[in-house]
């Protein structure tokens, strides 16, 4: 099986899907961000304070590699700037999770973990800020994706359905 490989904006539930996935699959769920606290050993936020955005995304493209030499038959979840790594096809089939702004907001300020979750993305400043990134963004997911599968207001349940029949016949 090829990797399926979720992008999409901070907070649209890439990570929560893939071990939905994983788990529905039998097979891992790798998260991106993780792989950089691993080898780092630093929390996102702290590489980003401590040495910048530049630097945290030549750990991205340095993930990216390894994921492109090394992983096969799992399901990828990214940060949300991840998608502009030079390699991004070489991982695997790209799904882009899409929703509205306002949608992702919400499900982000409106969680029971909200400032714990806000505190952890350093992109996620203000309403406006992260707006004007989303806006910056929404287009460029759509044009690296394979896929694009409208997330709101489905069930995580719903998802997986979705996504294993749509990967399985853009692979066939
Ligand atoms: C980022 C998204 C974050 C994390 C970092 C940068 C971004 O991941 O990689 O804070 O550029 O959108 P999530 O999409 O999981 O929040």
């Amino acid at each position: 099986m090829k990797n399926i490989v979720l992008i999409g904006f901070m907070g649209v539930g890439k990570g929560t899907l893939a071990r939905a996935i994983a788990k529905r699959s039998d097979i891992y769920a790798v998260d991106t961000d993780d792989l950089i606290e691993s080898l780092t050993n630093k929390k996102i936020k702290k590489i980003f304070a401590q040495k910048g955005e530049k630097y945290f995304r030549q750990l991205e493209q340095r993930t990216a590699d390894w994921l492109a030499q090394n992983v096969q038959n799992s399901v990828i979840s990214t940060g949300g700037g991840f998608y502009k790594v030079k390699n991004l096809k070489d991982i695997g089939t790209i799904v882009y999770l899409k929703a509205d702004f306002d949608w992702i907001y919400d499900r982000i300020t409106k969680s029971k973990n909200a400032k714990k979750k806000i505190k952890k993305r350093p992109l996620f400043k203000s309403y406006k800020a992260a707006k004007k990134l989303y806006e910056e963004r929404a287009p460029q997911y759509e044009a690296v994706a394979d896929l694009i599968i409208d997330v709101q207001d489905k069930s995580t349940k719903e998802l997986v359905e979705e996504v294993l029949a749509k990967t399985l016949q853009s692979s066939s």
